[in-house]
């Protein structure tokens, strides 16, 4: 089996990258290969983690939009990430939303990690939301990414327990090391093929 490219896009911190890159480091994802990280924001901490484990890292101009990649900009992300070919897109803490010409370019091969037990709390600000809501459960959900926002098929989640007295900020680091166990273990069956990617 050949190794499975990975292409990693994220806007923020860049933990759940790291987690990834660490597990590709240590070997215990044999058979993925991250072939770059993308960033629309030019000071990430994500950058900064790729360069760390020497993964090619990029920022790429976002274009006029706040919450979408759109014209001139997606054209450029998508011709970018094609060079690299990769066999799937992990879409970790990007705040972006993906229009049709990008889906369609990838079709089949982008996951999003999302910090909500889905289909609870899709959008912006999920933690927060779970948190005010005052939910005893919530989680993570890795999930195939399709046109509705947070909605394509689920493919993973895992359950964190919210306990009285969990402030934001604990919930938030709750959630995160759930992910950092959840993502890498999913990206590894793909890899096996022990979860089957969808028709194209
Ligand atoms: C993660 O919690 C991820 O679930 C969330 O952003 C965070 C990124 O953290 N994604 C979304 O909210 C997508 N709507 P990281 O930069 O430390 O990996």
């Amino acid at each position: 089996m050949s190794s499975m490219k990975v292409v990693i896009l994220g806007s923020g911190s860049g933990s759940n990258a790291e987690a990834i890159l660490s597990a590709v480091s240590s070997g215990q994802l044999e058979e993925v290969e991250t072939v770059a990280v993308y960033s629309d924001v030019a000071d990430a901490g994500i950058l900064q983690k790729a360069e760390g484990f020497q993964v090619k890292a990029v920022y790429l101009d976002p274009g006029p939009f706040r919450t979408k990649l759109d014209g001139e900009a997606e054209e450029k992300w998508i011709e970018s990430i094609g060079e690299d070919g990769p066999d799937l897109i992990v879409l970790a803490g990007f705040m972006r939303v993906l229009k049709p010409p990008f889906l369609q370019a990838f079709s089949s091969k982008i996951i999003n990690l999302h910090p909500s037990l889905l289909p609870s709390f899709p959008g912006l600000e999920a933690i927060r939301q779970s948190h005010d809501r005052g939910v005893k459960v919530t989680g993570c959900t890795i999930h195939w990414v399709n046109e509705e926002v947070d909605g394509g098929e689920i493919i993973a989640q895992a359950p964190v327990r919210v306990m009285p007295g969990d402030t934001l900020e604990m919930l938030s680091q709750k959630i995160h090391a759930a992910e950092h166990m959840v993502l890498p273990s999913v990206i590894r069956d793909l890899s096996l093929r022990v979860i089957p990617f969808p028709e194209a």
